[in-house]
């Protein structure tokens, strides 16, 4: 929360963080650099082969003796006291560029290391365009028991805009073929407000999404990020920004049409089936412990955040000289770990406990009670659907 970092890379978790170990649950993030071309909105870690070029150190092998080199170093650090894992995600980048047999061996060697609940979730990030029957298949028989699609719209000129590879009719391919190799929890992506598309068709992009019969959809506002080709095309003139008005419509007409489908919303920007809220993410929002491992991963450890150095190349360099990966880390204090809380549990359908706000704070939510931006229940405070349309601000006003 906007501190500097410590400076050093990490040499290791200071005692009282692993003290905390033992206590908390573990989740596992495991993160694949790589996409087939890159999306004009998107500023994640990840590389094209063109950008990586062929230098030693920057292809899929070296990335997954990085990966086994890291978990090695993780189970070293977080030492025998270390709990189950209580899920496992696999994220991008497009971690289904990688054959499915290296993904299923990346998920043994995470095995080989940590014990797994036996309701441990092992979640995969999907590009539709990269699936097919015997791949979904492959992939649920070696572990894998959830499958999160990039969809983002079904309307045709929305995804060009997008500058994703697929069409609208492969979501509902891969949905299927999830569901014949046994996927029980599948989820899909959307984006809204992206430049050119109209109510109509955000409401047939939901429609479509709905069509699939999904566990789980995450619907997110397009943010124009600094650096990417959107953030340049839209200085230029050539794109619209995206607008608040039609952003907060947009967001009201999804919360009908999911709840209407019987998906609740558990997180201002995830609605689920009941049972089938995705663990990996709570465990972030709630504050738990999670080891990222791969290029420019982050992890957390008792109010220690680390990340590792965001190009493959470094990263595998690191991992075969036998050092840490990690580029910087920084100590949280509790006044961090405070607004963190807030911040991120707030989101949530469960809401923020009363108790954990200071006096201050406490007396400041009569207020947003009488403009019905949230509610009390139980001793928590939860947002109303009016509070989860100006949820930032409400946060910031919150707090001391
Ligand atoms: C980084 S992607 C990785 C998964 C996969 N490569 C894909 O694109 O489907 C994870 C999700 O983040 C969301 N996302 C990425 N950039 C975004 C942006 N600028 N605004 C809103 N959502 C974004 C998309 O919905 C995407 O499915
Ligand atoms: S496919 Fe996913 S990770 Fe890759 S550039 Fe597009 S949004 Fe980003």
């Amino acid at each position: 929360m906007g501190r500097a970092p410590d400076g050093d890379a990490p040499t290791g978790l200071t005692p009282s963080a692993l003290a905390e170990v033992p206590g908390r649950p573990l989740s596992l993030y495991v993160h694949v650099p790589y996409c087939a071309s890159r999306c004009g909105y998107c500023d994640f870690n990840t590389y094209t082969a063109a950008e990586l070029g062929s230098a030693p150190g920057t292809g899929q092998q070296a990335y997954l003796e990085g990966v086994r080199a890291e978990i090695g170093q993780a189970a070293a650090v977080l030492g025998s006291g270390r709990p189950q894992v209580s899920s496992v995600f696999f994220g991008g980048g497009t971690p289904t560029l990688l054959p499915v047999a290296e993904l299923v061996g990346v998920l043994g060697a995470l095995r080989e290391k940590f014990a797994f609940a036996d309701t441990c979730e092992v979640t995969t990030e999907a590009n539709p365009e990269t699936l097919s029957r015997e791949y979904l298949a492959a992939l649920h028989d070696g572990g894998f028991t959830r499958l999160s699609l990039g969809m983002q719209s079904a309307a045709p000129h929305v995804l060009a805009t997008l500058e994703r590879r697929h069409t609208p009719g492969r979501v509902a391919d891969a949905v299927r073929w999830a569901r014949e190799a046994g996927f029980a929890s599948v989820s899909l992506d959307l984006i809204y407000g992206t430049p050119g598309e109209s109510m109509d068709d955000w409401r047939t992009s939901l429609q479509a999404a709905l069509a699939c019969e999904p566990d789980h959809i995450s619907a997110y506002a397009l943010i124009v990020e600094e650096g990417t080709r959107f953030a340049t095309r839209l200085r230029r003139g050539e794109l619209l920004a995206p607008d608040d008005d039609d952003l907060a419509d947009k967001y009201l007409v999804t919360e009908a049409a999911l709840t209407g489908a019987g998906l609740g919303w558990y997180e201002v920007s995830n609605w689920a089936r009941p049972g089938h809220e995705c663990q990996h993410n709570l465990a972030y929002w709630r504050g738990d412990h999670w080891w990222g491992f791969g290029p420019g991963a982050h992890s957390h450890v008792g109010g220690v955040r680390w990340w590792n150095v965001a190009h493959p190349r470094a990263y595998s360099e690191a991992l075969a000289d036998g050092r840490s990966p990690a580029l910087a880390q920084e100590t949280l204090t509790p006044t961090d770990r405070h607004v963190e809380a807030v911040l991120l549990e707030t989101r949530l359908a469960d809401g923020l406990p009363l108790a954990a706000l200071s006096d201050s704070e406490r007396a400041r939510v009569a207020g947003f009670v009488e403009r019905g931006l949230v509610s009390l229940t139980g001793e928590r405070l939860r947002l109303t659907v009016d509070g989860r349309l100006l949820a930032d601000a409400v946060v910031r006003d919150l707090l001391d």
